[in-house]
């Protein structure tokens, strides 16, 4: 895992950082193939269970989908979500962070803020637990949905709570909905990688909700990027599979015992 993280150390200023979600065995197996980092994002609250809100998702509902999400991950660092609630304390903090590595076999987890939850931070990564930070709108405290970083008190906040998190022993940081400016000043700022998701092509690398960019997922958030439309196929294959059962062309003799 050390060596994982030295090499996504490596890829600033060199190439850019590709990072995934997977909630499931399937798809990790294919994210793999591509990320440097496979991220079970709490995300998987708004994508699979409808919830309007990340603050939802429950420990086991990390732990469940990041059990499933292990057996296709084999090569990029997993990153697993410490969902709402679970790192309120040093103590819960310490205590939820070994149960999500204990069950999932995960390398690293992700947490949302910066000085705000820079004690528990500290706790981790003193009990050496590898931790990836998440600055910018964050989804598990944040009401309205709106970009980060437009006026210079939010752009200096952020460049201190990014410089703190680094001092701190984090390895990377999401960048999420930061003005292009501000993200890319905390890029060059840093020594440590960021991982922007709607914070401009300055970051050290991008990441993506991969049910939205494989079209599975219907969003419509500004950043959010449909590179192929899954569905299409999905119903080409249902479709058949519909058609053949109606018309007894499937089975067959070969499909049957
Ligand atoms: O929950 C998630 O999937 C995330 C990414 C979108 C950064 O935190």
């Amino acid at each position: 895992m050390k060596d994982k993280i030295k090499k996504i150390l490596k890829k600033k200023h060199n190439s850019k950082i590709v990072c995934l979600t997977a909630y499931s065995k399937n798809i990790a197996e294919e994210v793999d193939k591509y990320a440097d980092i496979t991220l079970v994002g709490d995300s998987l609250g708004s994508v699979l269970y409808n919830y309007t809100t990340t603050r939802k998702v429950t420990l086991k509902d990390m732990i469940d989908h990041s059990r499933s999400a292990r057996l296709g991950i084999k090569k990029s660092l997993m990153v697993v979500d410490m969902p709402h609630n679970t790192y309120n304390t040093k103590s819960s903090a310490l205590k939820n962070a070994k149960k999500i590595i204990k069950e999932t076999r995960c390398d690293a987890v992700k947490l949302e803020g910066g000085k705000k939850i820079i004690n528990q931070i500290k706790h981790l990564i003193k009990n050496k637990i590898q931790v990836m930070g998440h600055l910018g709108l964050l989804p598990q405290t944040t009401k309205k949905f709106k970009s980060k970083g437009k006026s210079v008190k939010e752009k200096n906040q952020l460049i201190k709570d990014a410089l703190l998190l680094q001092s701190n022993g984090v390895f990377g940081i999401v960048l999420e909905c930061i003005k292009t400016s501000t993200a890319k000043q905390i890029t060059e700022t840093l020594k440590i990688p960021t991982i922007g998701i709607g914070s401009s092509v300055h970051c050290d690398g991008q990441v993506l909700v991969t049910d939205d960019l494989i079209g599975l997922n219907n969003s419509n958030i500004k950043f959010v990027k449909k590179f192929v439309n899954i569905r299409k196929y999905l119903n080409y294959g249902l479709r058949k599979f519909t058609l053949e059962v109606k018309a007894k062309k499937y089975p067959t003799k070969k499909h049957s015992y």
